[in-house]
């Protein structure tokens, strides 16, 4: 059995998603592959699934109640620690992979899985990841159902309405900063500060209808004002506390051949995202910072069954 599924892109709305505001994501062309096969003990690329790295690894076995023993094959294309949701990729591929022995793929129900993995490993989260991961191409999360709906997930008293978008097809180049932080403890500050700081309060808000306003925006693909809001959002996410300089060192260097740039991700390191219709010329910028840089495109497929 083998499954993959996609890293993704956050456009707006990170960290605010977690708080129930809107946000937009797209599935990139960066995958992640799981092959799963009978063995003779349980391992995850020829090791122990109690390793650390192997977390969610684990953690989807207990959750899809695999049986076994099974040896367990990760090859993932997308950077991890880097903003770009390798550990969805990795779990929603791994649940496809258990669950494609029994027939076709069920992708509402693996993403339901996969966020419950995610939150058992990672703590406070939101669906984002997870379901774009599961559904690939243009995801909008909303705090009520709209047109185009895909499913809702809810976890303690929030709910999260998933939504199909459209997106104009566009070149994103991403920025990584080759700094690796864990999104558990970032999403943990951010909720810190909006529980002391009305600043914060706000600067969520405003998050929320940057997204909006941003998909909007790129939908009657007015880029220069696109791009206004991503370089807004960066400055938002900053003041939320998951900024790091390296970050705006790369965000300062696309943006003088992009319309706009900001953070993607959970921040703290890992990862920026340009918009741009120079897309060689703005990842050339961003080496020259010092980041690593690649062009990415939206993947329109979610989780699929490789064999
Ligand atoms: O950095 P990533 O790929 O794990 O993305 C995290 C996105 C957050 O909004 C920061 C957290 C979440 O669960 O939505």
């Amino acid at each position: 059995m083998a499954a993959s599924a996609p890293g993704k892109l956050i456009l707006f709305g990170e960290h605010a998603v977690v708080f129930g505001e809107p946000a937009l994501s797209t599935a990139i062309n960066l995958r992640a592959e799981v092959y799963a096969r009978p063995h003779k003990e349980w391992l995850a690329d020829g090791a122990s699934l109690d390793e650390p790295r192997f977390r969610y690894v684990k953690a989807c076995v207990r959750k899809a109640k695999a049986e076994g023993p099974l040896w367990i094959e990760i090859r993932s294309m997308v950077p991890s620690g880097a903003g770009l949701g390798s550990s969805a990729a990795v779990t929603v591929a791994t649940l496809g992979a258990l669950h494609g022995r029994s027939g076709s793929l069920d992708a509402p129900s693996i993403a339901r899985e996969a966020f419950e993995v995610e939150h058992e490993v990672q703590g406070r989260a939101s669906p984002i990841d997870t379901s774009t991961a599961s559904a690939g191409g243009g995801i909008l999360v909303l705090r009520e159902p709209r047109d185009d709906l895909l499913w809702s997930i809810e976890r303690d008293s929030r709910r999260w309405f998933l939504h199909r978008t459209a997106l104009p097809p566009l070149d994103f180049v991403i920025g990584n900063t080759g700094i690796s932080a864990a999104t558990g403890p970032l999403v943990a500050r951010v909720k810190e500060r909006f529980d002391r700081d009305q600043k914060a309060v706000e600067a969520v808000r405003e998050i929320g209808e940057i997204t909006l306003d941003g998909l909007r925006a790129l939908q009657v693909k007015d880029f220069v004002e696109a791009g206004r809001l991503m370089d807004r959002n960066h400055v938002l996410l900053t003041n939320l506390g998951v900024g790091h300089p390296a970050l705006d060192r790369l965000v300062e260097a696309a943006r003088t051949s992009s319309y706009g740039a900001k953070l993607t991700g959970a921040g703290g390191g890992g990862s920026m995202v340009a918009l741009t219709d120079r897309p060689s010329a703005t990842a050339e910028a961003i080496r020259l910072a010092g980041g690593k840089a690649f062009i990415v495109q939206s993947d329109p497929a979610g989780v699929t069954k490789l064999r």
